[in-house]
């Protein structure tokens, strides 16, 4: 497949996997995507995970993502993890305002902006991403959603910083569901928010920013989805537990 933005593929493990687990895990990736240079390849174990996962992926094409992190550097904030801890552990990536933490953890999109400054700051890539609701879209608001999420969460960034984020295009009602969506809503969706990027950029930044789309990816509509003009990579969850599967994604992605 032959696209202007190199495909960014990462398995978002969420709340899944003991360090154990998450070793047999990389290390089967490691064995089914050895020689893959066409796509960029992340994982986003929980922290716990996070340093010995990186040191079995140390020579490896697999790199390492956060799920999430703090908007501060250090200090009195109990529980929580710090952009300079998890360069630690050569962590490249960061999940940014997930849906579930939208919704269990009432991230808002200012919250998100700042984290998303912060991982910039420490030269770590934010994933900040965004999506409307089944209740949303149905109701017509979906552009309303994604133009909100957009600007808010993306607020305060430069071009630059910009040009080095990844969007995650995560339509809630497709999260887990086993509800994908069709070719045309996941297209006009990025198509959308690329426009959005444009708007706020320039078309230079907007052609450069990587898209993801997220949302019950599976080996069998891979293929179908990472064809999308719009559409530069994939945020996996479910699918991205098991080597196989995930390995496929990829694969069936080039
Ligand atoms: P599923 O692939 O399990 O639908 O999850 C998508 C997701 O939330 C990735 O961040």
């Amino acid at each position: 497949m032959d696209k202007e933005r190199k495909l960014i593929i990462a398995g978002n493990w969420k709340m899944n996997k003991t360090v154990a687990e998450g070793i047999a895990l990389v290390n089967g990736l490691k064995r089914e995507l050895a020689n893959i240079k066409e796509v960029d390849i992340v994982v986003c174990p929980p922290f716990t995970a996070l340093c010995e996962v990186s040191k079995a992926i140390i020579d490896s094409n697999i790199r390492l993502g956060a799920q999430n992190m703090s908007e501060s550097n250090f200090g009195a904030y109990t529980g929580e993890i710090a952009a300079g801890m998890l360069k630690e552990f050569l962590v490249r990536y960061v999940v940014l305002g997930h849906s579930e933490r939208r919704q269990y953890q009432k991230e808002s999109d200012e919250l998100i902006s700042k984290k998303a400054q912060a991982a910039h700051a420490a030269s770590l890539k934010p994933i900040v991403c965004v999506g409307e609701t089944l209740q949303e879209r149905e109701a017509n608001q979906m552009e309303k959603v994604l133009q909100t999420q957009v600007t808010g969460s993306l607020a305060g960034l430069s071009k630059a910083q910009m040009e080095e984020t990844i969007v995650a295009y995560e339509p809630v009602w497709a999260i887990g569901t086993g509800k994908t969506a069709s070719s045309a809503q996941a297209q006009e969706a990025h198509a959308f928010i690329r426009k959005l990027v444009a708007k706020l950029y320039d078309d230079t930044v907007a052609r450069r920013v990587r898209i993801q789309y997220g949302g019950s990816v599976k080996p069998s509509n891979a293929r179908e989805l990472m064809s999308l003009p719009d559409v530069d990579g994939a945020l996996v969850g479910g699918a991205s537990l098991e080597d196989r599967s995930f390995a496929d994604i990829i694969k069936n992605s080039i």
